[in-house]
C-alpha cells in the first residue's frame, strides 16, 4: 500500500471512530498522568496544535496560551473537540497537515500523539513545516507512544512503511502508520536536522521539546 492509501485510510480511520476515541483517556491512568503533565511544560504565546483530535490537550493549552489555533482534518473529532473547549482563545480549524501550510508563526507548536503517524520518509518535511511555523525563540513540544506501545498494536510485518491495524466497534478495519519512535534515535535524527531537543520518558510514553535550527543571516 503506499503512503498516500495509507494516509487516507488513516484519516477515514478517525473520522469513523470519532465517537471511540476518548475511551482511552478515561480508562487508563497512565494517560491522565500525561494530561496533568501539560501544566509544567512551557507552553506560552501563540500555540498552533496539530491533530488536536477530540481536545483532550485544547483546553490545557489554553489555560497556559495567549490563543490556541487546533487543527485536525476530521469534521467529527472537531466537532467533539468544539464541545468539550469552552474557551474565547481557542479557534480549530479543520485540514490535511499533510497539504496545509500554516499562515502564521506561533511561539509554541504542540502535538500529541501526532508524529507517530508521519511516515518516515514525510519526516524531513514535517520538521521543516514545524520549523518554518515557530516564531523566533519557539519551541515544538511533543507527546507520542515509546517503543513500548507496540505490545498493545496489531502491528503488520514487512510493510514499506510501519503500519499498524486498528479496528472499531462495528469490526471496521483500517490500516494507519505507526512508528514508535525510540527517543535516542528521535534525539539523533532531530540534531542531525539541527534541532536542539530534549526528549524524556514519562508513563511509557516520552515527552519531547525541540528548537529549531537557526535561521541563516
Ligand atoms: C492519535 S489522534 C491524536 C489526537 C490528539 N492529539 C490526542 O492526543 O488525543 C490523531 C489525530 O490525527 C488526525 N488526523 C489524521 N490524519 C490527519 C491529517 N492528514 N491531517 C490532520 N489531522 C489528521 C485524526 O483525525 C486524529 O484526530
Amino acid at each position: 500500500m503506499n503512503d498516500d492509501a495509507l494516509l487516507a485510510e488513516q484519516m477515514a480511520y478517525y473520522k469513523a471512530g470519532a465517537a471511540e476515541y476518548d475511551r482511552p483517556y478515561a480508562e487508563y491512568e497512565d494517560l491522565q498522568t500525561l494530561l496533568a503533565a501539560v501544566d509544567d511544560l512551557p507552553i506560552a504565546g501563540d500555540v498552533l496544535e496539530l491533530a488536536c483530535g477530540t481536545g483532550q490537550w485544547t483546553s490545557r493549552l489554553a489555560a497556559r496560551a495567549h490563543s490556541v489555533t487546533a487543527v485536525d482534518a476530521s469534521p467529527e473529532v472537531l466537532a467533539l473537540a468544539r464541545a468539550r473547549t469552552a474557551s474565547p482563545t481557542v479557534q480549530f480549524l479543520e485540514a490535511d497537515l499533510f497539504e496545509w501550510q500554516p499562515p502564521r508563526r506561533y511561539d509554541t507548536v504542540f502535538f500529541a500523539f501526532w508524529l507517530s503517524h508521519v511516515p518516515p520518509t514525510q519526516l524531513p518535511d514535517f520538521w521543516n513545516t514545524v520549523a518554518t511555523a515557530l516564531a523566533p525563540g519557539g519551541k515544538a513540544i511533543f507527546i507520542d507512544d515509546g517503543p513500548a506501545a507496540a505490545a498493545y498494536e496489531q502491528v503488520l510485518a514487512d510493510q514499506p512503511t510501519p503500519t499498524a491495524l486498528r479496528q472499531l466497534d462495528d469490526g471496521s478495519q483500517y490500516r494507519i502508520v505507526k512508528v514508535f519512535h525510540d527517543a535516542q534515535t528521535l534525539t539523533d535524527d532531530l540534531t542531525a536536522l539541527g534541532w536542539s531537543v530534549r526528549i524524556r520518558s514519562m508513563a511509557g510514553n516520552f515527552i519531547g521539546i525541540a528548537e529549531p535550527p537557526p535561521t541563516p543571516g
